[in-house]
């Protein structure tokens, strides 16, 4: 699609040359109020060097684009990758395979709305779309071309009026909407044409219900509508141009070029819209205010149509009626005549030149001198076709020529011509046809209006809008940034509020559990106080009973049922002569003192059996020489009556009597 070959070249290096004497480069950063910009900058070689790498390498040509804007886009990049020199930059653009797409977002703006300008919209629903359908209902066929479509809003905006107004005959006609720009990510999201609810809210609600569907939380676009519109990419400044729209529409896509990129398109559009065919500018884009390939049909909201490609034909020509005019004029003496009609040309602040039928130049005022730079004598008495100026002035030959044979006004609006001193002059030329008093032809006039001034103003006032265009809508596009950044941050707060909501319950959950463990300490601590007041109590207790025991004259010990020691007093001691700390926890059966163990065990044995108290008489001592003792062997048993041990007592086997061993 890439328009090539010498000529294409030639124009590229032209519009370099030009965009170097531009003044919207450079100096545009002093006075546009978002970031200074400085001119050095702009004119850095290295800059420079950048944007011939884009071109080059990445295939995006920025280098017409305005340079003040471009910088800001561009610097904003390198701050986020932590870069501040353009030549380090480039180096960062070879080491990151997809750094050339996040410059490509950062430096395009991609602000657009549905209906943006809604009232611009308003005059092509009511006045240029129903003309268009009506004047297509032979062929039945239209062809629409939404240039710089960004996320795709402009295109479905312009296809819901187109289905507005066929309605029932939308499917007797073909209609195409081409949608192009060089914004990947954008044609992505164009063609999904998926929208969230607020960026709809310059669409109707019943033109919401109509044309797209609820997905999730988003809308649809209908499929009815959505296989109209046709999307790709196109780069405007390097691509051919599509051909015999029917409504071309390039809005707020101009005016990020310089003037020389916007001249080199404009003729492109020229060709892309058919004859009679419309041109939708954005508001803010002026540069066809005098242009002699579209005429507005609605100036203040930037829609033209196209004139011929033959720029003649855009000269009105308008018929005087010059016999109303003569019946107007007073006879007045010749002479009389002769000196006012003088003085008049001497004052008149516009350049007068009259020739006669031969062509012979017989006025030339003051101001044609200063104009032409030609002196009056110079000038008069010769053929106007030997001036050169009759040459410099674009279309002024053929334009006489036409008065001469037609006998119509006509005029040329806003010609430049090249003067002396370098400098270029605007001129409007209106050329007349004179009459002598029998109504024949006696000459043509020339006037010529110096307009350099207005059109001076005017360029500056278009640069002016355009530049607050540019920053308004780098606004917009860093007001939609921190609309998006402000969401991430209160959903990344709502997430902080939910995590911190949760840590609150922990922690509730936390004070609970250490309350709970409080109370059960506090419990535990006063049932540990008891604990050791009832083991202090039991320790007297043992102490108390041992104390008892050993106070007993008679010896005593107790054996629990599985015939383990579990008592034994020191008179025990004595007479079996085993110590208490061997005795107590041993079985009963391997005490160290075989003579008693060897009688005893087995009665011991059957009073754990049987219940029934035993006696054991002349059991031997442990010292053999003593008397026989006699073993008396006890049940003991619990309240409920279960035996919980067998209690032995001792007495020594004295002639009667029963004294204590
Ligand atoms: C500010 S938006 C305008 C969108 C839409 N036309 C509107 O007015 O709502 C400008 C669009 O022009 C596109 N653009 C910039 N340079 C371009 C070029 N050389 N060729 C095609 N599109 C271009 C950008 O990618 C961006 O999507």
């Amino acid at each position: 699609m890439s328009a090539g070959g010498d000529e294409e070249q030639q124009e590229l290096e032209d519009a370099e040359d030009d965009t170097a004497s531009d003044g919207d480069g450079a100096a545009a950063g002093s006075g546009d109020g978002v970031a200074a910009v400085s001119a050095a900058d702009a004119a850095d070689p290295k800059f420079i060097a950048l944007l011939e790498k884009l071109h080059t390498e990445h295939n995006f040509d920025f280098r017409q684009y305005k340079r003040a804007s471009l910088l800001r886009r561009v610097r904003q990049r390198m701050t986020q990758v932590r870069v501040d020199r353009f030549d380090t930059y480039m180096t960062y653009l070879d080491r990151h395979a997809d750094e050339h797409i996040a410059l490509l977002n950062a430096v395009l703006i991609n602000v657009t709305r549905f209906f943006r300008d809604p009232d611009a919209w308003n005059v092509l629903r009511e006045g240029i779309l129903p003309r268009l359908i009506e004047s297509a209902s032979t062929t039945h066929a239209l062809r629409f071309w939404s240039a710089g479509c960004s996320s795709g809003e402009e295109a479905y905006s312009l296809a819901i009026l187109v289905a507005e107004i066929l309605r029932a005959r939308r499917d007797d006609y073909d209609v195409k909407i081409y949608a192009t720009d060089i914004d990947d990510d954008a044609l992505a999201t164009a063609r999904a044409g998926l929208y969230r609810l607020d960026a709809l809210k310059e669409v109707a609600p019943e033109l919401v219900d109509r044309y797209f569907m609820a997905d999730g939380q988003a809308f649809r676009v209908r499929r009815e509508l959505r296989k109209w519109c046709i999307f790709g990419r196109h780069d405007l400044t390097q691509d051919a141009p599509l051909a015999h729209v029917d409504v071309l529409v390039c809005r707020n896509v101009l005016i990020y070029f310089d003037s020389t990129l916007q001249s080199r398109i404009v003729p492109r559009f020229q060709y892309a819209i058919r004859p009679e065919g419309y041109l939708f500018l954005g508001r803010s884009e002026s540069m066809l205010a005098s242009s002699q390939r579209f005429v507005p049909v609605d100036f203040k909201w930037r829609i033209f149509q196209r004139l011929e490609l033959n720029p003649a034909e855009a000269v009105s020509t308008t018929i005087v009626d010059t016999q109303a005019r003569a019946a107007r004029t007073t006879r007045t003496d010749a002479t009389q005549l002769a000196a006012r009609i003088g003085g008049i040309l001497e004052n008149v602040p516009a350049g007068i030149i009259v020739i006669d039928p031969a062509e012979t130049i017989v006025v030339w005022n003051p101001m044609a001198e200063h104009m032409f730079e030609v002196p009056a004598d110079n000038a008069l008495g010769r053929k106007f076709r030997d001036l050169d100026i009759s040459y410099r002035i674009d279309g002024l030959r053929a334009r006489l020529e036409e008065v001469r044979t037609t006998q119509m006004h006509s005029q040329i609006q806003d010609v430049a011509f090249g003067r002396r001193a370098g400098d270029t002059m605007h001129v409007n030329v209106r050329i007349a046809p004179l009459y002598d008093d029998r109504r024949r032809l006696s000459g043509v006039m020339i006037a010529v209006n110096d307009m350099s001034t207005y059109w001076q103003l005017r360029d500056e006032l278009d640069r002016l809008g355009e530049q607050s265009a540019t920053a308004n809508e780098e606004l917009q596009s860093t007001n939609e940034e921190l609309e998006t950044t402000n969401e991430e941050l209160q959903s990344t707060n709502e997430e902080l509020e939910t995590t911190n909501e949760e840590l609150q319950s922990t922690n509730e959950e936390l004070e609970t559990t250490v309350e709970e463990l409080q109370s059960t300490n506090t419990e535990l601590t006063a049932l540990n106080t008891e604990l050791e007041r009832r083991t202090a109590e039991l320790r007297r207790a043992e102490a108390f009973e041992l104390s008892v025991l050993n106070a007993v004259q008679q010896a005593i010990f107790v054996v629990d049922p599985t015939l383990v020691v579990t008592h034994w007093n020191a008179a025990a001691t004595q007479l079996w002569d085993v110590p208490m700390n061997a005795a107590v926890g041993r079985e009963f059966a391997r005490l160290p003192a075989a003579r008693l163990t060897r009688v005893a065990s087995e009665a011991l044995q059957r009073v754990v059996a049987t219940r029934a108290p035993e006696r054991l008489t002349g059991l031997p001592r442990a010292r053999p020489d003593g008397d026989g003792i006699t073993l008396e062997l006890i049940p003991v048993l619990a309240v409920d009556g279960e035996l919980v041990g067998v209690l032995g007592t001792a007495v020594t086997d004295r002639s009667g009597d029963r004294r204590t061993a």
